[in-house]
Formats: structure tokens, sequence, C-alpha cells
């Protein structure tokens, strides 16, 4: 490739400050490194996980920063040491490695990777080093991805490749939002056939989750979001009942154990918000309820009753859905080439880099379920 070993100058929307519109600017990408990959992103989603990020945490030294962590691209250099990837290979970056080699990669029970977490700074969300810089300034690469750009550079162990016929702009979406839901009931939860289930937030990470609850055979889900207008969506992805806590004087845990009589076998959260965290609990059965934390914060603690747990509940979290990056992802990406998982349904708009600010704004008023950017021509 004429570009290999060289610099690259391309687009990407820099976040300079928290609570800010980002800017599309040029930055500088440096070639890879050793055991790096440099790739072309083709496609980029936008999770709430972005918006955490820009408008919420603020963390003043998460930034300048390139934001996005679900996207697809093209591989266009590697650095020295790169084995399992070369140019032109299709691939989803990882927010979490699987470097196979750690005790956690060893132990199927997780996809805790220790490289994870010694490559990100949690506190920042950004990865340890970057090859990002604009206006002469070192810029972070947000969860080590950085996919709100034309390139961005990636260690390998943080690299899923692909089967090179998936559509781009459609995978995408299982570089989080999908896999963590889907995931969160099948491989965290375990959902069983027949049983009930509760979802709380209806953004793709909670319609994901109903997917998930769908294939894994439950008989009834229930979907829960303060939004009227996800009620129609969450059919589609297999929801039986829709509730809007809004409508109702009771605490939600109440309304749904009157409609289920003893509680939920399974209730995911998916909004991120510590006061939901406890209704979801609150609403699974006494005895045997499974309760599963997805959405995230860091901003303040959860409180729970210690009896709703010595009655024997289980309260769970999860992250990318459980799911191991290297090996579930190409597998996802398969259900979707053999049509049997959906992906399609969850792209509610279509836009292009230059206009993710409108798509920030749109997720801000949950006016979108998933905006996809074009990012580079294929
Ligand atoms: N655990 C993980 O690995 C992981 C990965 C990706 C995203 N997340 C987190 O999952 C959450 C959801 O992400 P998303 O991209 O689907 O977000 P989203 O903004 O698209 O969806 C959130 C939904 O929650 C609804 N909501 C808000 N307050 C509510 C309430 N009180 N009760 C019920 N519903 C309510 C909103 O109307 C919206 O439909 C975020 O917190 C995100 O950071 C976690
Ligand atoms: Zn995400
Ligand atoms: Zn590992």
């Amino acid at each position: 490739m004429a570009t290999a070993g060289k610099v690259i100058r391309c687009k990407a929307a820099v976040a300079w400050e928290p609570n800010k519109p980002v800017v599309i600017e040029e930055i500088e990408v440096a070639p890879p490194q050793a055991n790096e990959v440099r790739i072309k992103i083709v496609a980029t989603s936008v999770c709430h996980s972005d918006l955490y990020h820009l408008l919420e945490s603020m963390h003043k030294d998460g930034f300048p920063t390139v934001l996005g962590h679900e996207a697809a691209g093209i591989v266009e250099s590697v650095g020295p040491g790169v084995t399992e990837f070369q140019p032109g290979d299709k691939v989803i970056p990882l927010f979490l490695s699987q470097c196979r080699e750690c005790c956690f990669c060893k132990n199927p029970k997780t996809n805790q990777c220790e490289a994870a977490w010694t490559r990100i700074r949690q506190e920042v969300m950004a990865g340890v080093e970057s090859r990002f810089t604009c206006r002469g300034k070192r810029v972070l690469q947000f969860m080590g991805t950085s996919t709100f750009s034309e390139y961005t550079v990636i260690n390998q162990i943080a690299v899923a490749k692909i089967d090179p016929a998936a559509p781009l702009e459609k995978v995408c979406l299982l570089g989080c939002g999908v896999c963590t839901g889907y995931g969160a009931a099948v491989n965290t939860a375990k959902v069983e056939p027949g049983s009930t289930c509760a979802v709380f937030g209806l953004g793709a990470v909670g319609l994901a989750a109903v997917m998930g609850c769908k294939a894994a055979g439950a008989k009834r889900i229930i979907a829960v979001d303060t939004n009227p207008e996800k009620s129609e969506k969450a059919k589609v992805f297999g929801a039986t009942d829709f509730v809007n806590p809004k409508d109702h004087e009771k605490p939600i845990s109440q309304v749904l154990t009157e409609m289920t009589n003893v509680g939920v076998d399974y209730s995911l959260e998916c909004v991120g918000n510590v006061a939901v965290m406890r209704s979801a609990l609150e609403s699974s059965a006494r005895g045997w309820g499974v309760s599963v934390i997805v959405g995230w914060t860091d901003m303040h603690d959860i409180a729970i009753r210690p009896g709703h747990l010595i009655s024997g509940r289980t309260w769970k979290g999860s992250l990318f859905g459980g799911f191991k990056g290297k090996d579930g992802v190409p597998q996802m990406v398969k259900a979707y080439m053999d049509k049997k998982l959906m992906l399609d349904e969850f792209i509610s708009h279509n836009m292009t880099l230059d206009q993710v600010n409108d798509a920030i704004e749109l997720m801000k008023h949950s006016k979108c379920i998933r905006t996809v950017l074009s990012v580079s021509p294929q």
C-alpha cells in the first residue's frame, strides 16, 4: 500500500472539550507500531457510551479525544509482529480485547481480558497510548478504538477478523450495542425457554437484549421504556408487552410483579441509571430471579435492601454481553449473514461522519435507535 509506513493525514471528529460539539478536523495517524494494525474505518455507529463520556461523566482529563467504538473497517497496514492480519482484511475493532494468553482469556467463564484493563485507562476511558495528533496536540483514543476517524490504529489483540462478504455498514453494530444486549440475555442471564423476561431501556442495547431473550425461547418479554415511541420497535424484536413507567403511579417493580404474579425470571437493565438497576432487581422473582446490569455509569453507587438478595435473587453484570470478542464477533457476523440475527432493523438513520453532531443530538433526545455514519469509501 502506498500509505504503509507513512503518517496518514485524514478526517476525524475531535472532542476537544466535554459537553461541546465535536469538531471535524484533519488529524495525523502514525503508522502502526509493534503488534498494531492500522484500519480504514468504513462505517461507525454511535452508542450511548460515547455520549456518556462527552455529555455525562465529562472527565476533563479524558479530552481531547476521538470518540467512537462501534465500527467496521478494512486493514490498511500492519506493524511488526502482526501475523493474524493482512492489508485488505475486513475487521471489527474491539473495545474489550482478547489476548488469548491471560488467565481470564483462558477461562471460559469470562471475557475480562487482563490486557484490556492495562491498555485502557479506565478513569478517562482512553488507551494508554495514542497514535493520533491534531494541531500539534496529542489526542486520546477513546476506549482504545476511536472510530469517528477515517483511520485508526489498534493493538491486534483488540481487533476481530470477519467474513470478507459482510456488509460493513450493517455489521458495525456488532462492535458494541447488539453483541452487548444479545449476549447479556443469552450468555450472562442465560435465559431459559418458557421464561418471562423484562428489559429496561429500549435503545439498541435493550432491543438486542429483547432479541436475545426471544432467541433463548422466552415466552413473555416485557419491554420497559419511558419513551412510548419505543413500543412498536420492541415488538419487532420479540417483545410481547410494553410498559411505560410514567403511565403508572405505583413503582415499576410493583407493576411488573402484579403482571407476572411473582416477578420476572430474568430482568436486564439497559439504561445506565442506578434507580432503574434497583427497580430491575426488585422486579425479578423472589427465590430464583436473575437481574443483569448492562447500562453503564460510574458516577453513582447502587443500593438495595439485603433481603432482596437473601431471598434468593441473583444480581449480575455484563460487559460486551459476555462475548470474548475475537471468537464471538465473527460468530455474530455469521449469524447475521445466515439470517439468524436482525441488524438492519436497529438502523434508524444513515449519515456521514460530517454529521456526527446531529447523530449525537438524536441519541441525546432518544430520537434514534442507531445512526450509522459512513466514514470512508470501501
Ligand atoms: N455493559 C456494556 O458492555 C455496555 C455496552 C454498550 C452500552 N452500554 C450502556 O448501555 C446503556 C444503553 O445504551 P444504548 O446505546 O442502547 O442507549 P440509548 O440512549 O439508545 O437507549 C437508552 C434507552 O433508555 C430509555 N430510558 C431512559 N430512562 C429510562 C427509565 N428511567 N426507564 C426506562 N427506560 C429509560 C431511553 O428512552 C432509551 O430508549 C448505556 O448506559 C450504555 O452506556 C453498556
Ligand atoms: Zn458501546
Ligand atoms: Zn486476555
